[in-house]
């Protein structure tokens, strides 16, 4: 395993004559978008891009994006490791780390051009986070623009972002193949998030009711939506530090279920919470309705049914 330090760029120019050979050579480019503080999740991004490209070059790209914040969100604080995550890019293997500064990537200030990320961008994040997914689309086009990479690997953890972006690529014919690489949890169940480092031992373990829920949801899927969330709610009002923002039974591309759900229907459950100043999300898969009938028994908690919960 290669374990010398990836190439650094921190220009347009300096990005574009590394790449010059390989695309030269046809080899495919592959790229990992991080804001950094890279941990173990994204480890395993950087790990699926390599599956992808083989010898082509990987790039990962560190830029912690302000377009994508909003005011009183964590801008200020967001840790800033460009040290450590060369580390980790050369255990993984990484040819260049593109850490560009913002006057690099907004040389006129804010675009006056930006990604309308359309409708599916109103609910869930959109709607806690407004012009949240306006940045990151924003960017994302950016990165594709200076790396044009032939795909692109983004964690499912940040699962409606995930969504918007291949949807952008689809409807703007980017040429890019987006990839949704699996969430990498810690053993308690905990998804891996850079904002984690905010959270304090207790925290910690109160944050680990939001997997928790996802699971009971999971588990209660076969007897529908509404007892899939109560499932998930009881979960989280056994967590006390734990301020639910949204929890919310999906289609897999971010739209209603149909009414009624045909059993075997797969779906995605997803939360929002805040835990002290810490906002996390999370999300898992389920298969609602149970394919053979719905069960005899119904689980055991309290019959509170509703689609979503803010
Ligand atoms: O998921 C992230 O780290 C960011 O939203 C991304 C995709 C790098 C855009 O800034």
């Amino acid at each position: 395993m290669t374990t010398s330090l990836p190439v650094l760029a921190s220009t347009r120019e300096e990005l574009s004559t590394l790449l010059a050979d390989a695309r030269r050579s046809g080899l495919r480019v592959g790229l990992v978008p991080t804001m950094g503080a890279l941990h173990e999740g994204h480890a395993s991004l950087m790990r699926e891009a390599r599956d992808r490209v083989g010898d082509g070059p990987v790039v990962v790209s560190v830029f912690v994006n302000p377009l994508q914040f909003g005011a009183g969100e964590d801008l200020d604080r967001y840790p800033r490791t460009l040290d450590a995550d060369l580390e980790v890019c050369a255990r993984e293997g990484v040819d260049v780390v593109f850490a560009p500064s913002v006057e690099e990537v907004y040389p006129g200030g804010d675009p006056m051009v930006t990604v309308e990320p359309g409708p599916q961008a109103e609910v869930l994040e959109g709607r806690s986070r407004p012009g949240h997914f306006r940045g990151v689309l924003t960017v994302v086009a950016k990165l594709f623009g200076l790396v044009r990479p032939d795909v692109a690997v983004f964690g499912q953890k940040d699962y409606q972002q995930l969504a918007l972006i291949r949807r952008m690529a689809e409807d703007l014919c980017l040429g890019v193949d987006v990839v949704g690489a699996e969430t990498v949890r810690e053993a308690g169940g905990l998804a891996l998030s850079s904002r984690n480092r905010y959270l304090d031992e207790e925290q910690r373990l109160e944050a680990l009711a939001l997997s928790r829920a996802l699971r009971a949801a999971q588990e209660a899927a076969a007897y529908g939506v509404g007892p899939a969330l109560d499932a998930a709610r009881a979960e989280l009002r056994a967590a006390h530090a734990v301020d639910l923002d949204y929890l919310e039974v999906t289609a897999p591309d971010l739209s209603p279920l149909p009414d009624p759900v045909p059993p075997g229907t797969v779906a995605r459950v997803l939360v929002a919470a805040r835990v002290g100043t810490t906002r996390l999300i999370d999300n898992m898969p389920l298969v609602l309705g149970h394919p053979e009938g719905r069960p005899d028994h119904e689980p055991d908690h309290e019959p509170d049914h509703q689609q979503g919960e803010r």
